[in-house]
């Protein structure tokens, strides 16, 4: 069966200047807005509950009921912060959605910002990105302009401003309390928690922090009602199954029409490779990442998993940003998985020990062991060390570390042990073999 695509977030993509206020508002644009207004803001949180909207950040967590977590009445001023940090290695759907309707992400935030009763609203958008940078301002401005952010919005008597900051391109600072700690001019290190940043977060303030997807898929929810979110995405009469509404699924890689999908919850890599082509011609399917380089890899027989936080689960992984990295048979995945670790080394904090030493030394092993150098020791010492960073570390960078590591000696070792067994890659590239050369890599 092919899966339909349900552009919603997606659906002025394809206008001409789709970023414009004149072309959103031809789509409903500022319209949810309007809807929101008209209501009280415990209302729109109520509503966003009842759509249960999952942050699409990572971690899955329910948007509705982290807005109901903000204590109201209280004398410190309320923030809104949308993490627009986007660093992981495969994902990439808020810079094109950013790129594409910046004011999808404006109006969400403007409504965010008026159910949580906030006054300020920061936008916190990755540093290299500055041509994403300078269309989110350009829409933020739109926005003022047309009387929907600065004071008495279309004339219900509530304020907001909106800041757009620029981060200095540390992928530590898309978690959320490094984030903070970042925005507030210091450098960018997660923080203890408790207390969360619901009670004490941006400036010691209750803060509510969500991805960019989750909040521009506010807009929709008020348009169209709770009911018309949860119909999409798995099964409604399976209460274990909630994953609900639309997403975007970037897929990337050895794919014939890489690009964002988008769909409903709970689609297949079969039906999104359908879509997309394919896996480039004269190739098949050798791994993949379900959300990104953070959640373990799988392989061709996961091609039916349901992409659902639920379905991912219990395939053994994560659904994560739902970056779905496509590898052929001609990747080598000791190359790949150090490509990854090396990242993750070079983007640790130093805040903790396990991670901080442990991708290091992780490094060291695995480029051994893709020169060809490695032993059966070191494949237990790479699970010894990742069982030693999981878990134990300070924030969630360490245990991601250790998700492409444990995953490819969970289902490629033999391709660990060829290398050491070969004295060199035993990959040939040029006839997309694995196993072709019996001299190794280095002609021993
Ligand atoms: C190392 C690291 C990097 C992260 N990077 C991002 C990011 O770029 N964007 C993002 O939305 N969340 C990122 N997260 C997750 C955030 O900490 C947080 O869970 C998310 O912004 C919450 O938003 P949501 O509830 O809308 O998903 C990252 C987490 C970690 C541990
Ligand atoms: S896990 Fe890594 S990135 Fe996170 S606090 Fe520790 S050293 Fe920093």
């Amino acid at each position: 069966m092919t899966a339909t695509l349900t552009p919603v977030l997606s659906r002025t993509w394809g206008e001409d200047r789709s970023w414009t206020r004149e072309v959103y508002e031809r789509f409903d644009g500022y319209q949810g807005l309007r809807a929101a207004l008209a209501k009280a803001p415990d209302e729109v949180t109520q509503i966003v509950k009842n759509s249960e909207l999952r942050g699409r950040g990572g971690a899955g967590f329910p948007t509705g009921n982290k807005w109901g977590f903000i204590p109201q009445g209280g004398d410190k001023p309320v923030y809104l912060v949308v993490n627009a940090d986007e660093s992981e290695p495969g994902t990439c759907k808020d810079i094109p959605l950013m790129m594409a309707s910046p004011h999808e992400l404006v109006e969400g935030a403007i409504i965010a910002s008026y159910a949580i009763r906030a006054t300020h609203a920061f936008i916190y958008v990755r540093g290299e990105v500055v041509h994403v940078l300078r269309r989110v301002q350009a829409a933020v401005q739109e926005a003022y302009d047309a009387g929907y952010a600065g004071t008495d919005i279309l004339g219900s008597g509530y304020d907001l401003e909106i800041i757009v900051h620029a981060g200095a391109g540390a992928y530590i600072c898309g978690e959320e309390t490094a984030l903070l700690d970042s925005l507030e001019g210091r450098r960018g290190q997660p923080r203890l928690r408790p207390p969360f940043p619901a009670i004490a977060g941006l400036y010691a303030s209750p803060t509510v922090i969500n991805n960019v997807e989750s909040i521009a898929s506010v807009p929709s929810i008020l348009r169209h009602g709770a009911k018309w979110f949860t119909d999409q995405g798995t099964d409604n009469d399976d209460p274990r199954k909630r994953s609900k509404g639309m997403t975007l699924y970037s897929l990337s890689g050895h794919v014939m029409r890489p690009g964002q999908y988008e769909g409903p919850m709970g689609l297949t890599l079969r039906e999104l490779l359908d879509l997309s082509g394919g896996v480039r011609e004269g190739h098949e399917l050798k791994f993949w990442t379900p959300g990104g380089s953070s959640t373990p890899i799988l392989t061709d027989e996961h091609l039916d998993v349901p992409l659902s936080y639920e379905g991912i689960a219990a395939a053994g992984s994560m659904l994560g940003t739902k970056a779905l990295q496509v590898f052929d048979e001609t990747t080598c995945v000791v190359r790949a998985v150090l490509r990854w670790t090396e990242f993750y080394a070079h983007e640790s904090c130093g805040k903790c020990t396990p991670c901080r030493e442990g991708t290091f030394w992780l490094v060291q092993i695995l480029r051994r062991l893709e020169l060809g150098d490695g032993t059966d020791e070191d494949l237990e010492k790479l699970l010894d060390i990742s069982d030693n960073i999981l878990g134990r570390a300070f924030c969630a960078l360490g245990d991601g570390a250790t998700s492409p590591i444990t995953s490819s000696l969970q289902y490629f070792r033999d391709e660990y042990v060829a290398h050491f067994e070969h004295g060199g890659c035993p990959f040939d590239p040029a006839r997309a073999t694995l196993f072709a050369t019996s001299q190794g890599a280095r002609g021993r």
